[in-house]
């Protein structure tokens, strides 16, 4: 290629990255419009749709496969390479929990393009580590996070800005500064909490968004879908919102942490895990990384243990919750 060839694809390569949904050879500006409000705002979001999601827009199924076909050539997803995935994996970010045992159970901090769940019981910690991380994905690399910002969405009004401000002030950032870089939204109900994920791409493009919170993931489904008739509906519904997050998780290289509660597990009351985490297998084929969160002897400890992992062996990690926040033990607490 020609000096001259290869700066021009360089600046096309560059301004890829600020395309519009018109830019596309496929879109005019009537179904751009219609895209936004259906909650496609970026052609990455758009690259990672499915022709049904379209479809329900009143696009027809050939159109629909035009245009997502044309957003992925625009941000260039197709097959790659086992090396190129190397390479891609190598893009991979982590946040540290701000505990280093539960960092390294969790190979080195909450890995992006994945879902990560913690779940356990009543003041297990869930809350307190969603607000740490939300804290922590703000620093720079070198000190653990992805000098990013994170979208939180609070299913159950459990979201404390004094908290962010004390964590914030115990990793050195400015409180006010760290409250600045959480975007929050409270999700109402289970519909409401679909949409303000299917409408969060532009947010998260635009604030350089790195890491997605969902806390929790599960509780309006579980109030709303009572007995087993509602039951195939509720999981469909989870599938597709937990696959949205995936979608966007991938599209931002931003991580995805959702919480979730337990339920007895009546046939298992004697074992060690007399629990099991809501959702069933939709939410556990579809988190990557599953933590399970219990309360230690010494009020402010806590017990983490890795149940599933593509990954990762299985293990435990103890951390405590502090004024500080999440912390490791000192020598000789335990
Ligand atoms: P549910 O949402 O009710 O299922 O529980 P959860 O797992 O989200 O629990 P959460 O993360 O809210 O943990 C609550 C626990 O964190 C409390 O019992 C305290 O031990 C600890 N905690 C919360 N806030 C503070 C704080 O400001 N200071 C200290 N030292 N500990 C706190
Ligand atoms: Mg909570």
């Amino acid at each position: 290629m020609s000096p001259r060839g290869r700066a021009r694809r360089n600046a096309q390569a560059e301004a890829k990255t600020y395309l519009k949904l018109e830019d596309l050879p496929s879109v005019g500006a009537a179904t751009a419009e219609k895209l936004r409000e259906i909650g496609f705002s970026t052609i990455e979001a758009l690259a990672t749709a499915t022709i049904s999601e379209l479809a329900a827009a009143g696009i027809s199924e050939k159109r629909a496969a035009e245009i997502i076909s044309a957003a992925r050539q625009a941000i260039e997803t197709s097959w790659v390479t086992a090396k190129q995935l190397a390479e891609l994996k190598k893009t991979v970010g982590r946040i540290t929990t701000g505990s280093k045992s539960l960092d390294r159970l969790l190979g080195g901090g909450v890995e992006t393009q994945s879902i990560t769940e913690f779940f356990g019981e009543y003041g297990s910690g869930k809350s307190q580590l969603c607000h740490q991380l939300a804290v922590n994905v703000q620093l720079p690399p070198e000190k653990g996070g992805l000098d990013g910002a994170a979208l939180y969405i609070d299913t159950e009004n459990t979201f404390r800005i004094e908290r962010i401000a004390q964590m914030a002030k115990a990793v050195g950032l400015d409180p006010d500064q760290a409250a600045e870089r959480i975007i929050y939204a409270e999700a109402y109900n289970s519909d409401h909490q679909i949409l303000l994920l299917e409408k969060a791409d532009k947010v998260i493009k635009e604030n350089n968004v790195r890491l997605i919170i969902i806390d929790s993931l599960t509780s309006h489904f579980r109030s709303e879908y009572v007995g087993r008739q509602n039951l195939p509906e509720r999981q469909q519904k989870l599938n597709k919102h937990m696959h949205k997050l995936l979608r966007l998780a991938r599209a931002f290289n931003a991580a995805a942490v959702v919480t979730n509660q337990v339920m007895a597990r009546p046939d298992e009351f004697f074992s060690a895990m007399a629990v099991l985490p809501v959702g069933g297998h939709v939410v556990g084929h579809t988190s990557h990384t599953r933590i399970y969160l219990r309360k230690a002897a010494g009020k402010n400890v806590r017990i983490a243990r890795l149940v599933s992992s593509p990954y990762l062996p299985e293990g435990e990690a103890i951390f405590k919750i502090t004024e500080n926040g999440v912390e490791d033990l000192e020598e000789g607490e335990r």
